[in-house]
């Protein structure tokens, strides 16, 4: 059962971005735990000025508001405890345990994207200038629940890179299940990001369920691409990665697994 912080449960047919509504009641002052959950968006966003799309009926879309009291640069777990509670939710329903691909994407034992997970906060609120304790992150997941039922089904540049709950089981997933244990899932995780021992068990489980670790990454910045080996996670949960004798560590970015066999990306220009 959701816990007590997450109650106010406003549901829609259809809206442009379950984020973009969350961001205009922070602005207006809504509280910590309020959920906003849509069976479709028009305008669904994605990590990295992408869109994000699901037929209705189909999928879980989410978002989360936050006012963790949370220091400096650790804006970072509030998105890892949403990918959390994702995962405890999926493994709950389905009995399925998915892997968290570094940022925050939820992913099947074949390497395929089940859910992202897109944080955002508003730079024009006040309280938020800073990053001062308490000011809003509006955490935002959309989990393949039903869609896509088979590769057909997908865009072509989602081929081989996309799945679903439906496909990994077998059968149709009741979203509703997925939902109520998310949120009671994310209850205790949301609790302790507002406490220093909270914030390291909540570094621990990601740490523990990220599958980037160990792993061979093409990292892609703004204005910079690099490989390395990624070999641990920061307490802030940020990806440290070994490139030569350098050890980098990344904050926000894109990161591809580079499997044996693939061809080395010519170097960004
Ligand atoms: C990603 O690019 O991997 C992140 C996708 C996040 C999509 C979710 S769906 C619910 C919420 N509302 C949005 O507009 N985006 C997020």
């Amino acid at each position: 059962m959701p816990g007590p912080r997450f109650t106010d449960i406003r549901r829609f047919d259809s809206i442009d971005s379950t984020n973009r509504y969350l961001l205009d009641e922070a602005r207006g002052g809504a509280p910590e735990g309020v959920v906003a959950v849509a069976d479709h968006q028009s305008a669904g966003r994605g990590r990295l000025g992408r869109s994000w799309e699901a037929p209705p009926g189909t999928n879980l879309l989410l978002s989360v508001l936050l006012r963790p009291d949370l220091p400096a640069g650790h804006r970072h777990l509030a998105s890892a405890a949403v990918a959390l509670a994702g995962s405890d939710a999926v493994e709950a329903v389905t009995g399925l345990r998915l892997g968290i691909k570094w940022p925050n994407d939820l992913i099947g034992p074949d390497g395929r994207k089940v859910a992202g997970v897109l944080a955002e906060a508003d730079v024009a609120d006040p309280s938020a200038r800073g990053g001062r304790p308490s000011a809003p992150i509006v955490v935002g997941i959309g989990m393949n629940v039903n869609w896509p039922a088979a590769d057909s089904d997908l865009p072509p540049d989602l081929v081989g890179s996309a799945t679903s709950l439906h496909r990994l089981v077998g059968r149709t997933v009741d979203r509703s299940r997925v939902l109520e244990a998310l949120l009671g899932a994310l209850e205790p995780r949301a609790a302790d990001l507002g406490s220093e021992s909270g914030r390291a068990r909540q570094s621990a489980d990601f740490r523990a369920r990220c599958t980037t670790i160990g792993t061979s990454v093409r990292v892609e910045l703004a204005d910079d691409r690099f490989e390395g080996r990624a070999t641990d996670l920061t307490a802030e949960g940020h990806l440290v990665v070994v490139v030569g004798d350098r050890t980098r560590t990344v904050v926000s970015g894109d990161v591809v697994h580079v499997r044996p066999g693939d061809r080395p990306s010519p170097p960004a220009v």
